[in-house]
């Protein structure tokens, strides 16, 4: 299925492009970056990109990139033509597992990444008829409703960005019937020795505060999650069938757990 070559384009949607937007079927917005946003932009600067992308080489065959490979194999291998968009995609480290997927949208609010996305991880194996990687934040963006058949984010929510019943709506909306949303989260409880008292209080007023206290507490912390709060906002979004395992990992300088989440949007 799908050629040996893959057309990869990179667009820009920084600056709010009705051009490139309209391609892809997403509707235009302003694109004013939160703190957390240009935070995680700095952080995924070129000399980081290009170390992530090395890095890519180490991982690859790891135990956590052999399940999460097995599951989007699976998963892709049930339709004939599948649509697939990744949150976050980076450096494309996962392109390669897709199986009968006709079209791939990656986006990363970090250019660096995306152009290191260009040259992704084992490309002669890639076998998609068509990558558009869009160089944007998840948030602010009005995906397509009923587009893809997969939406996969690793490393991404409830990480360097919250998981909020925002997002997950906005995928369960761009899923089609039967579409499967699969993502990670980290652990909070793995790395709570670091967790001090005063993170702890702000998980307690975070949910009352306005908008502008969030964001400003956004960019000071990270997004990490209790099994609770996950299934909390999984519970109350519109999939009605999920399940959340647990992956203790210590590869590559990190240490702790992900939550792996599998939810699929019933018919
Ligand atoms: C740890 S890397 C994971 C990359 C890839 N998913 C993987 O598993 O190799 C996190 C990525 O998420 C991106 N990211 C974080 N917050 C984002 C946001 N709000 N919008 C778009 N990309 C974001 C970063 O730029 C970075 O490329």
């Amino acid at each position: 299925m799908g050629r040996l070559t893959v057309e990869t384009s990179i667009l820009i949607a920084q600056e709010p492009c009705k051009v490139c937007q309209s391609r892809l079927g997403l509707g235009v917005s302003n694109m004013k970056l939160r703190p957390i946003e240009g935070k995680v932009k700095r952080l995924y600067n070129a000399d980081y990109a290009k170390n992530y992308r090395v890095s890519d080489s180490d991982e690859y065959g790891s135990p956590s990139f052999n399940e999460y490979r097995n599951i989007l194999q699976y998963y892709t291998s049930i339709n004939e033509t599948n649509q697939v968009l990744d949150l976050g995609c980076g450096t494309g480290r996962y392109f390669s597992c897709l199986e009968n997927t006709i079209y791939l949208l990656g986006i990363d609010i970090s250019l660096p990444m995306l152009l290191e996305a260009k040259k992704p991880i084992s490309k002669d194996k890639i076998t998609i008829t068509q990558i558009d990687l869009l160089c944007a934040s998840i948030f602010g963006l009005h995906l397509p409703s009923g587009k893809f058949d997969m939406v996969y984010s690793f490393g991404v929510l409830g990480e360097h960005s919250p998981f909020t019943s925002e997002i997950c709506e906005a995928v369960f909306n761009t899923l089609k019937a039967n579409g499967i949303f699969f993502f990670t989260v980290v652990d909070i409880d793995s790395k709570r020795i670091k967790r001090s008292l005063k993170r702890r209080m702000i998980d307690l007023i975070y949910p009352i505060c306005p908008a502008a206290i969030q964001n400003m507490i956004d960019a000071g912390i990270s997004h990490y999650m209790t099994f609770e709060k996950l299934e909390n906002i999984m519970v109350n979004s519109s999939f009605r069938e999920f399940d959340i395992t647990r992956r203790v990992e210590n590869s590559h300088g990190w240490s702790g757990a992900h939550f792996n989440c599998i939810a699929k949007k019933k018919e």
